[in-house]
C-alpha cells in the first residue's frame, strides 16, 4: 500500500517529504484556494518543486469544456513535468475526456469516484488511477471501504490495470480498511499521516527503553562505548 499526502500546503508537503515515505501528493481546487495563493499555476510549480520529480503530482482540472479540458490538461503537464497525473471528475464528459488524454499518452486520475461503476467505466475510459472517496461515503451511512473492496474485485477479476487511489479519509481506521479492502494508495491529510505513525504505547514504550538506559549509563549512550 502506498501512501500520497492529500494537501497544498508547501510547509506541510516539505515536512511530509523529509520524514515519511510518500510517492506524491494530490491536490484539488479546494486544497488550493484554501492556500489562498494569488497565482495558482506559480504555487503548482511550487509542490513540483518540493517534491523533485520522480514522485507523483496529481493536478485536477479546472476547465470544464472538452476543448479547455484537453488545453488545460497540456499545460499542466507542461509545468509540472513527468509523473504528473491530471485529476478528471467523473461524469460522461469527463469520461471522454480521460480516453482523449489516455490516448495521448496523459496519465489520468479519475476522481470524485463515489460508486463501483464510476470505477469501471474510469477504469475502461484509460484512467490510470480512480479516486473513491471513503469519508464521504462514510458520511451519508455508506461504507466507503466496502465500495473499494468490490472496485478491487472487479479491477482483479477482469485484470484490470487501473489502481485505486482512495481519497477523503477522516480516521486511521479508514485508512486501513481501505488497505484491506485491496486499495493499493491511499491519499491522506498531513494530520492524519501523523496520527497513522501515533501510538500511546509506542511512545510510553520509546520513553521506557530511554529510561532504563539512562538508568544505568547516565548520558553515555551506545555510540560512545563503540566509539571510546
Ligand atoms: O482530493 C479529494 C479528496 O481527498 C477530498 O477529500 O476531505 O474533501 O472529502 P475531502
Amino acid at each position: 500500500m502506498n501512501f500520497l499526502m492529500d494537501t497544498a500546503n508547501l510547509d506541510s508537503i516539505r515536512y511530509g517529504v523529509e520524514y515519511f515515505p510518500v510517492i506524491g501528493v494530490t491536490t484539488n481546487p479546494t486544497l488550493i484556494t484554501r492556500e489562498e495563493v494569488p497565482d495558482p499555476a506559480a504555487h503548482i510549480a511550487a509542490i513540483r518543486e518540493i517534491i523533485g520529480p520522480d514522485r507523483q503530482l496529481h493536478v485536477q482540472l479546472t476547465e470544464t469544456e472538452e476543448e479547455q479540458m484537453l488545453a488545460e490538461a497540456e499545460a499542466i503537464v507542461a509545468l509540472t513535468g513527468k509523473n504528473t497525473y491530471l485529476k478528471v471528475p467523473v461524469s460522461p464528459l469527463g469520461l471522454r475526456v480521460t480516453r482523449a488524454l489516455s490516448e495521448q499518452g496523459y496519465g489520468v486520475t479519475e476522481t470524485a469516484i463515489l460508486s463501483v461503476g464510476q470505477a469501471v467505466l474510469a477504469s475502461r475510459a484509460g484512467a490510470r488511477y480512480v479516486a473513491p472517496y471513503v469519508s464521504r461515503l462514510d458520511n451519508i451511512n455508506g461504507r466507503g471501504a466496502d465500495v473499494v473492496a468490490q472496485i478491487a474485485e472487479i479491477f482483479d477479476t477482469f485484470d484490470i490495470g487501473t489502481e485505486i487511489l482512495a481519497a477523503s479519509f477522516k480516521t486511521v481506521q479508514q485508512i486501513v480498511d481501505v488497505g484491506l479492502a485491496g486499495g493499493q494508495n491511499a491519499t491522506v491529510n498531513p494530520d492524519l499521516l501523523r496520527q497513522l505513525v501515533s501510538h500511546p504505547l509506542t511512545d510510553s514504550g520509546i520513553a521506557g527503553f530511554a529510561g532504563d538506559w539512562k538508568r544505568q549509563y547516565g548520558e553515555r549512550t551506545l555510540l560512545r562505548f563503540l566509539k571510546k
